[in-house]
């Protein structure tokens, strides 16, 4: 039977795995918090893999805030590059296949048309260059690996811009939401779903794919979407702008590409706008 470790498993991600494994029986899982098992300790991890025996590691613990990476820029590179070369080598020693999360923050959002693997990374913030680093330690590192980078991920769980919307829409706050950047929002129990569907399958086509939802949009447009699809859209002011000033740069563009993994690895994307209903249900009673 497949033994798959998730790390970070108090994350927004790592809950919706947890949440998908009732549609994967023949998989079995460890599931371990940064408390449990924090990846920047090299001598745990190795004592930790020893111990069990996996086949698979599914990576989701990350330095996820990117406002503050610009002032963190250590704790940054230390969790999302320094410990993901620890970990890649303790899968690489253990034959255990890795698989890791990174973002499209890599580009610098100067292409005009959905990023492809194969497209020059670029970052223009800590963040995005911490996971960078990452990757390309990964690389180095394993051959049995596959590097989704995805994009604008929202669940029912945590922080994220889908529930900070419907909490200011509880409160009728007014909302000032920028129309500077497009990309695409990703639900994240759709990229669970996906990663569980590739260790199910697993046919060793090792790589980097991007994943999302397919479509794309800008901050404002998805706030709208959020909106209309709660029935809140005449309740709530909701305004545009294009000088929203933040610490952290962000790529004006930065829709992925899924061809690669649509064919390669047989998964399919859907719609944004589909996917935000699933998790509307999850998240606001009586919808
Ligand atoms: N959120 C997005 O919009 C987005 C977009 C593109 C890509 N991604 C990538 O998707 C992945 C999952 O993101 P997410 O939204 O699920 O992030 P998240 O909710 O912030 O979850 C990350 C988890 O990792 C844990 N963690 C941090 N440092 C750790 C360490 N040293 N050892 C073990 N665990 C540690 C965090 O614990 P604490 O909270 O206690 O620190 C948190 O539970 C990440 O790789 C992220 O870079 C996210």
């Amino acid at each position: 039977m497949k033994k798959i470790l998730v790390t970070g498993a108090n994350g927004q991600l790592g809950r919706c795995i947890k949440d998908a494994t009732s549609e994967f029986p023949d998989l079995q899982f460890v599931f371990v918090s940064k408390e449990e098992l924090n990846i920047e300790e090299a001598d745990l991890l190795n004592d930790f893999f020893k111990k069990h025996n996996f086949s698979h590691c599914i990576n989701t613990a990350a330095y996820t805030n990117v406002e503050k990476a610009e002032s963190e820029i250590e704790k940054a590179f230390s969790i999302n590059a320094e410990a993901v070369k620890n970990l890649a080598s303790t899968c690489k020693e253990n034959g255990v296949v890795l698989l890791h999360i990174s973002t499209d923050y890599v580009f610098d959002g100067k292409k005009a048309s959905p990023y492809l693997e194969t497209d020059t990374t670029n970052p223009i913030n800590v963040y995005g260059s911490s996971k960078l680093k990452g990757e390309q330690y990964i690389e180095e590192i394993c051959d049995r690996v596959y590097i989704f980078r995805t994009s604008w991920l929202y669940s029912q769980y945590g922080h994220n811009f889908l529930n900070t919307i419907l909490r200011y829409a509880e409160e009728r706050k007014p909302l000032t939401i920028t129309t500077e950047q497009t990309g695409t929002p990703t639900n994240a129990n759709a990229l669970a779903k996906a990663l569980l569907t590739v260790i199910a399958q697993e046919k060793g086509s090792y790589g980097v794919y991007h994943f999302s939802n397919s479509g794309e949009t800008t901050w404002h447009g998805f706030a709208e979407e959020i909106l209309r699809q709660t029935g809140k859209l005449e309740e709530v002011k909701l305004a545009k702008t294009n000088h929203y000033r933040t610490f952290a740069a962000r790529p004006i563009y930065s829709v992925l590409d899924n061809t690669k993994a649509r064919i390669n690895l047989k998964i399919e994307q859907i719609d944004w706008q589909k996917s935000l209903i699933s998790v509307l249900k999850k998240t606001v009673i009586n919808l």
